[in-house]
C-alpha cells in the first residue's frame, strides 16, 4: 500500500505547480481558459446535471448492484459533462474505459449537444478489459478489476449507447487502426495504461492527426512525467485540474 501510495504520488509531490492544481484547481477555471465561456457557465451545466434524475438514478443503480456502493457525482464528472457541453465534439476517441463513469459522462454530453442544439456526436471507446487487475492502470486499490461477469462500461445506461462504440484490446495495437478509419478527432482522451512508455505511444500517435483546436486529455497525469514531456516537446500549452491535463493543440 504504501509502495503504491509513494509510486502513484511521486511525481505530484516532487511538483508543486501539479500539487497545486490537483488538489486546488478550479474546473470552471480551466474551462474559461481552454474554451473562453464565462465561469458561469460550467455551474450552469453543473446544476443541469445534479438535476438529471433519469441519469443519476441510473448510475446509483448499477453501482449498488455491481459494486455494492452509493455514487455521487465528483468534480471530475462535473468536469467531463461540462467540457463536452462546451466544445460540442463531433468525435471523441478514449483509451481507458473500466466500469465507465468517465465515459457515460462523455455520452450524456453527446447526447444532450443532440437534444438541445441538434449537434451530432459519437465516442469511440479502446479498453483491454480489466476482468484481472492491471497494474498501473486500475488504480482504486481495493476494486481493481471488473465487476464479475460484467464488460467495460457496465455502468453505462442503454439510452446513451447508441453514439458509443467500444474496441476491446490493447490500444498498442488497435489506436492506429481506428485512427486510420476514423478521420477529424475533436477530442483524445486517455485513461488506460498509465505508465510513461505507453502514455507517451498514445499521445504522439494521436497527435499527427488532429486538427489545430482539437484537444488532448490525459488523466493521472502525476503517475509520470509523460504529459508534461509531449506538452513540452511539442510547445503547447496545457492545462490542469484534479489528475486531469488537457490542451488545445496550436
Ligand atoms: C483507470 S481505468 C479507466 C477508468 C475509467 N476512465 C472510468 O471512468 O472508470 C484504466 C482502464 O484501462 C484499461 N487498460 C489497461 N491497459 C490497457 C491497454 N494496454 N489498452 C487499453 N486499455 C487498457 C484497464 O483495463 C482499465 O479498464
Amino acid at each position: 500500500m504504501i509502495k503504491w501510495a509513494y509510486r502513484r504520488f511521486k511525481y505530484l509531490l516532487l511538483s508543486p505547480k501539479y500539487f497545486y492544481l490537483f488538489f486546488y484547481g478550479k474546473p470552471e477555471k480551466v474551462i474559461n481558459a481552454l474554451t473562453g465561456e464565462p465561469a458561469s457557465r460550467f455551474f450552469e451545466l453543473k446544476r443541469d446535471l445534479e438535476h438529471d434524475a433519469v441519469f443519476l438514478n441510473a448510475l446509483r443503480e448499477k453501482t449498488k448492484k455491481y459494486l455494492n456502493e452509493d455514487f455521487n457525482y465528483n468534480v471530475d464528472h462535473y468536469f467531463l459533462y461540462s467540457l463536452i457541453r462546451i466544445l460540442k465534439p463531433s468525435l471523441i476517441v478514449e483509451t481507458g474505459v473500466f466500469h465507465g463513469y468517465y465515459t457515460a459522462c462523455f455520452l450524456k454530453g453527446i447526447y444532450d449537444n443532440q437534444k438541445d442544439s441538434s449537434i451530432d456526436g459519437k465516442l469511440i471507446s479502446i479498453d483491454l478489459p480489466a476482468y484481472e487487475s492491471i497494474e498501473e492502470s486500475t488504480s482504486e486499490t481495493c476494486k481493481k478489476r471488473l465487476p464479475a461477469g460484467c464488460q467495460p462500461g457496465w455502468v453505462i445506461p442503454e439510452y446513451l449507447r447508441d453514439r458509443w462504440q467500444l474496441y476491446l484490446g490493447d490500444s498498442l495495437k488497435l489506436l492506429p487502426e481506428v485512427l486510420k478509419k476514423e478521420k477529424n478527432i475533436s477530442l483524445f482522451f486517455h485513461d488506460s495504461l498509465h505508465t510513461y512508455s505507453h502514455m507517451t505511444y498514445e499521445f504522439e500517435t494521436v497527435y499527427p492527426e488532429l486538427q489545430k483546436g482539437a484537444c488532448l486529455m490525459s488523466h493521472d497525469i502525476h503517475w509520470n512525467r509523460a504529459f508534461r514531456h509531449f506538452v513540452k516537446k511539442h510547445n503547447q500549452k496545457e492545462y490542469a485540474i484534479h489528475g486531469f491535463g488537457i490542451l488545445r493543440k496550436k
